[in-house]
């Protein structure tokens, strides 16, 4: 199957795929023997060799991706100055080094994607690509329409205005109550100071869909491998997303790749007795 030149050297782990465009118009890589400058050229990795300063690419390691459930008490990168629990103590078995994409808040819980792919990393967290993320979230209070309407247009907070987000009415109690919100950026304790501004502490989150992904039925702590499925979903957000980029197409428009569908409840659902709100 031809690729791309520059996608093969990003997939050997030598570089990233601009760093290898760079290399390209640089002179510095050879297919069979001869310099290649030309960006869009494809070549055949069972059949061409590549060259990159005279060495021959490695070979690409496996693409590795998985789903952890993080618990609340663990910080979200691989290690931590102040000597907290982090995620690196629930990756135990997992041989190869793999990085978060992504951060959740030390008492934030849920679904975090972690990869060795650090282009496909790069590109699921790139603010342009607007990738939704649905956090599940008990909130101080229950909100007014008006409320959930700011919210869904956008707030402004300390630094500028959110995009609009989308938000489901889940269920209330006597002095709480259940949301799922749904936003396509990624700033700092962005839900928490989203609900903050309008008046509703966040008690409780957990994050329980990135993109195509889902947490499902994953215990907290636990981990698992990313089907083959899951796994090309992902690769198809990101040649999607980069081609609507690339043609200009604006997030949720019509012509848009992704789009994040209204899931419908406007009301509140009864709250069950005993349940934990
Ligand atoms: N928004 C937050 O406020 N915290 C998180 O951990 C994730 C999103």
């Amino acid at each position: 199957m031809e690729v791309r030149l520059q996608k093969v050297i990003a997939d050997s782990g030598l570089s990233s795929r601009r760093k290898a465009e760079t290399l390209i118009a640089e002179g510095r890589v050879t297919v069979n023997g001869q310099v290649v400058r030309e960006l869009g050229t494809k070549i055949d990795p069972a059949r061409d060799h590549v060259k990159v300063d005279g060495r021959h690419l490695k070979p690409a390691p496996p693409q590795v991706f998985i789903l952890l459930n993080k618990p609340k008490g663990y910080v979200s990168s691989l290690s931590d100055p102040e000597g907290r629990p982090t995620i690196t103590d629930l990756l135990g078995g997992v041989g190869v080094r793999v990085f978060p994409v992504g951060r959740l808040d030390y008492d934030s819980e849920g679904l975090m994607l972690l990869t060795n792919q650090g282009a496909l990393a790069q590109t699921l967290l790139h603010p342009r690509y607007h990738v939704p993320k649905t956090y599940l979230i008990k909130v101080k209070g229950v909100l007014n329409d008006e409320q959930i309407a700011d919210l869904e247009q956008g707030v402004e907070l300390e630094d500028g205005r959110t995009k609009p987000a989308v938000v489901r009415k889940v269920r209330k109690a006597e002095e709480n109550s259940w949301l799922e919100v749904t936003i396509h950026e990624g700033r700092n304790h962005q839900v928490k100071r989203m609900l903050e501004h309008v008046g509703h502490p966040v008690l409780k989150l957990t994050r329980v869909r990135f993109g195509p992904l889902t947490l499902g039925d994953v215990s907290l702590g636990q981990y698992r491998y990313l089907t083959d499925r899951e796994a090309n979903a992902l690769r198809a957000v990101v040649t999607s997303r980069t081609k609507d980029v690339e043609e200009g197409v604006a997030p949720g428009s019509p012509k848009a790749s992704v789009r994040t569908r209204r899931a419908g409840t406007r009301g509140w659902a009864k709250a069950k007795k005993g349940h934990r709100a």
